[in-house]
Formats: structure tokens, C-alpha cells, sequence
């Protein structure tokens, strides 16, 4: 198999065969196949695309490239969920111990990433003495005990994904839905894991702008799982505002513990509701949506998914007096806060920019490399559709450095307007993607 043959082939429009994608990738993988054919073929497909059947062969040649987690040892149905990113995107803090104390064992191998705050475990180790790199061995030791566990992913998992992604970032090829799709079910496949739960996120904080661009990347990402023998769900909610209150990586782990304490509702506690819910229909452990929404509440309301929460950080050595007492998570030094400057309705329109003025505070990574600190970001006090007075607080700025505050305080107050009128609070959810098809909320 000449490997210009099929660079022609994609280029062409042709469907490449399970074999012919397994060339491209084990050779990627193996040193055989240089950066510059993997660029062509990424950049082919960025133009040409990929059938269905194409992105299924993609995924699963990404996930065979390296270790795969056994999860058998652990009774029950696995269940895993993830995002496609958003700004304020606290849920898996809150999903994974709320699903965990109903029953579900909930084994996430999470990542740091890139972008306005760290990934999951970033935010985790801002919780003093945290473990985030657990051995294959405690961690199934953990899952079989306290029935969560949470650790950062291997670099042994899923070798040609990390490859290809640092490549794809750097030729303009990242915003392609088949080469995401494939991207993360590669990671979903490898962690092990019986059903998937995807949250595919849709407006200006989202990689996926448009609900019908969202909607095709998770039918695209359902049908890989399904035919990976993983039952795949995708709920599609929005990111036109961030999601919670609060971004940053200390500062969400304190609204996930304050949604977990029952003292913050709103969209972040709405969405971990609707996820989990989701999770435990797949478990096996809900009849219909109804019923699991229920329980998780019930759950919920009597602090049980907090007391899983604390058993968690007790199993990964963290200080689970964090959990009663949230002022003993890092601070940053300085806070700032943004008044309404007129009465009105407020409009957050920007997600994307909140996310840069968090970014830009030092709570994310524009690179792999860049240390993020874990006390910096901002906490909004409304959201679309409050009615504000002039003088009331909209954001509060929590700052160590003041290189870049005057630039993050612009972004924001651009990303926020006012209306005379009463606008309505935004929709969150917008439908369910199953295999047997999309259904609108
Ligand atoms: N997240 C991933 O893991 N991969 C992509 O390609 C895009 C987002
Ligand atoms: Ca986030």
C-alpha cells in the first residue's frame, strides 16, 4: 500500500477502506508515515470529510494505538461522560459523585487541556494534596471501594490521538467534525468504559458555533460509540453563556461543592441533573428520564453525592476538609468587582470572551507548556435575563497580577450589554441525540 495512493484517494472524495486507515494510522504511529503525509491526509479530510463508516474505522485505529483500560473488574455498568468544552463547564465535579452515590461506578480518566481554565484535573488538584495520577491498580481498587475515581489520563492512552492533535493544531485542521468525533471517541473507547454520556455543547463559547454544526458532530460521535458496542447518548445544550457561575479552577471547584451542598441552583445544577440522568438510564439503574431525574434529586437534596464527593478526596489523599469549609481552597490575592453601569436587562453575549478574560487572568493554557494558577478567574453574580440596577454587582475578578487585568476587564464588559426591555433567561437544552435518532427538547 503506497501511502500517497491513499492521500490521492481522500483527496479524490473516495471512501478509504478499515485497512487503508489503519495504515495511515499504525504507520503515523510507528515512524513510518512522516508528519507531512499526516498533515495532507488531515487537511484532505478537513475539505472531503469522512462517511460514517470512514470516522468509525478513524476512531477505533486511533483507540487500538496504544493501552486500553480494563474496566472488568469492577462489577456493573461503567458509564462515562464527557464535554466538548465550554466556559464555566463545572458538571463532571458535580455528575460524577452525584451518579457514583446512586449506585453507578464512575471511573473518569480526565484530562488537563487547553484553553480559558484547566481541564477536570486541574481544577481537582486545587484541592490540597489531591492525587490525580492514580495506578491502574488503585484506581480499580478505588472504583471497587468508594465507587469513584477520577485520574488524569495516561500517556499511554490513545499515543496517535496526542500526535495527531498537536498536528492537526498547528495545519489549520483541528475544526474538522470527523477528525474531532474520532478524536474524542478514541479517548471514550480506550478509557474502558460499557455506555458513553456527551454533552455537546453549541454557541459562541463552544468549538461548534451552530446547533446544526453540534448536531452533526454528535450523531457523528453516537454512531462511532454504537458501533465501538458502546451505548452512546448525546444531549446538545448551549454555551452562549457560561454555564455556571463561576470560571476558573479553584473557583469552579467551590460552585461544584456549593451545588452539591444544595445552596447553588441555576443551569450548572439543571445540566448535571439532566447528564446524570442520562447516565443512569444506561446503568440500568432508571427506568425512563422521569424516574432518574427523581432520584438523582432525592439524591441530591439529602447530601449524599457531597458525601461522595468527600469520600473521593479522602481515597485520592486530598484535604476533604475543602468539602465544609471552601476557604480553605487557594485564593488569589486580589478581587475586583464590575458594576452594572445603567438599570436594565442583562445580556452575557460572549461566552468566548469570558473565557478569554479568564484565560487571560492566568487560569488556562494557551500552550501545553504555560502553568496555570489555580486561584485566578471570575464569578458572575447574574446571568442573561436579570434585571440589574446601576451600581449592582455583575462580576467579581479574582487577580494576582496586574499585567493583564485592565485587558480582562475590557473583554468582559464587552461581552455583557443591557436591554430596556425584559429579555428571557437563555435555553439550555436543546435535544437528545440516540441512535435511533435526534430528539428536540
Ligand atoms: N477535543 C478532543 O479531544 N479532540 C478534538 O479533536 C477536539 C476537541
Ligand atoms: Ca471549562
Amino acid at each position: 500500500m503506497r501511502t500517497v495512493d491513499l492521500l490521492i484517494k481522500k483527496r479524490n472524495g473516495v471512501e478509504l477502506t478499515p485497512e487503508e486507515i489503519k495504515h495511515l494510522i499504525n504507520g503515523y504511529i510507528n515512524g513510518d508515515i512522516p508528519d507531512y503525509q499526516l498533515a495532507a491526509f488531515c487537511m484532505a479530510v478537513y475539505f472531503k470529510g469522512m462517511t460514517a463508516q470512514e470516522t468509525v474505522h478513524f476512531a477505533v485505529a486511533l483507540a487500538d494505538s496504544g493501552d486500553t483500560m480494563d474496566l472488568s473488574a469492577v462489577p456493573g455498568i461503567k458509564v462515562d461522560k464527557h464535554s466538548t468544552g465550554g466556559v464555566a463547564d463545572t458538571t463532571t465535579l458535580v455528575v460524577a459523585p452525584l451518579v457514583a452515590a446512586a449506585g453507578v461506578p464512575v471511573a473518569k480518566m480526565a484530562g488537563r487541556g487547553l484553553g480559558h481554565t484547566g481541564g477536570t484535573i486541574d481544577k481537582l488538584e486545587s484541592i490540597p494534596g489531591l492525587k490525580t495520577s492514580l495506578t491502574p491498580k488503585s484506581f480499580i481498587r478505588q472504583l471497587n471501594t468508594v465507587g469513584l475515581a477520577v485520574t488524569s489520563q495516561s500517556g499511554r492512552l490513545v499515543p496517535a490521538d496526542k500526535k495527531l492533535y498537536a498536528l492537526r493544531d498547528v495545519t489549520g485542521t483541528v475544526d474538522s467534525i470527523p477528525l474531532i468525533a474520532g478524536s474524542i471517541m478514541s479517548k471514550k473507547i480506550a478509557a474502558g468504559a460499557e455506555a458513553i454520556v456527551l454533552d455537546v455543547k453549541t454557541g459562541s463559547g463552544a468549538f461548534m458555533k451552530r446547533k446544526e454544526e453540534a448536531l452533526e458532530l454528535a450523531t457523528t460521535m453516537v454512531k462511532i460509540g454504537e458501533s465501538a458496542g458502546r451505548e452512546t447518548i448525546a444531549v446538545i445544550s448551549d454555551m452562549n453563556e457560561p454555564l455556571g457561575n463561576a470560571v476558573g479552577n479553584a473557583l469552579e471547584v467551590e460552585e461544584a461543592i456549593m451545588v452539591l451542598k444544595g445552596k447553588t441552583g441555576g443551569r450548572l445544577r439543571e445540566l448535571s441533573l439532566v447528564l446524570g440522568s442520562q447516565m443512569l438510564i444506561l446503568a440500568r439503574k432508571a427506568e425512563d428520564f422521569n424516574e432518574a431525574y427523581q432520584k438523582l434529586e432525592e439524591i441530591l437534596d439529602k447530601g449524599l453525592a457531597l458525601e461522595k464527593l468527600t469520600e473521593m478526596i479522602v481515597a485520592q489523599g486530598g484535604n476533604p476538609k475543602v468539602v465544609e469549609n471552601t476557604d480553605l481552597l487557594p485564593k488569589a490575592k486580589y478581587q475586583k468587582v464590575i458594576k452594572s453601569w445603567q438599570d436594565g436587562w442583562l445580556i452575557i453575549n460572549d461566552a468566548q470572551a469570558v473565557g478569554r478574560a479568564a484565560m487571560l487572568l492566568g487560569a488556562g493554557r494557551r500552550t501545553k507548556d504555560d502553568v496555570i494558577d489555580p486561584t485566578v478567574g471570575l464569578k458572575f453574580h447574574a446571568k442573561t435575563g436579570d434585571y440589574l440596577k446601576e451600581g449592582q454587582v455583575i462580576v467579581e475578578i479574582y487577580y494576582n497580577r496586574e499585567d493583564n487585568l485592565k485587558d480582562a476587564l475590557d473583554v468582559i464588559k464587552n461581552a455583557v450589554s443591557f436591554s430596556e426591555h425584559s429579555v428571557p433567561p437563555r435555553k439550555l437544552l436543546y435535544g437528545v441525540v440516540r441512535k435511533e435518532g435526534y430528539e428536540e427538547y
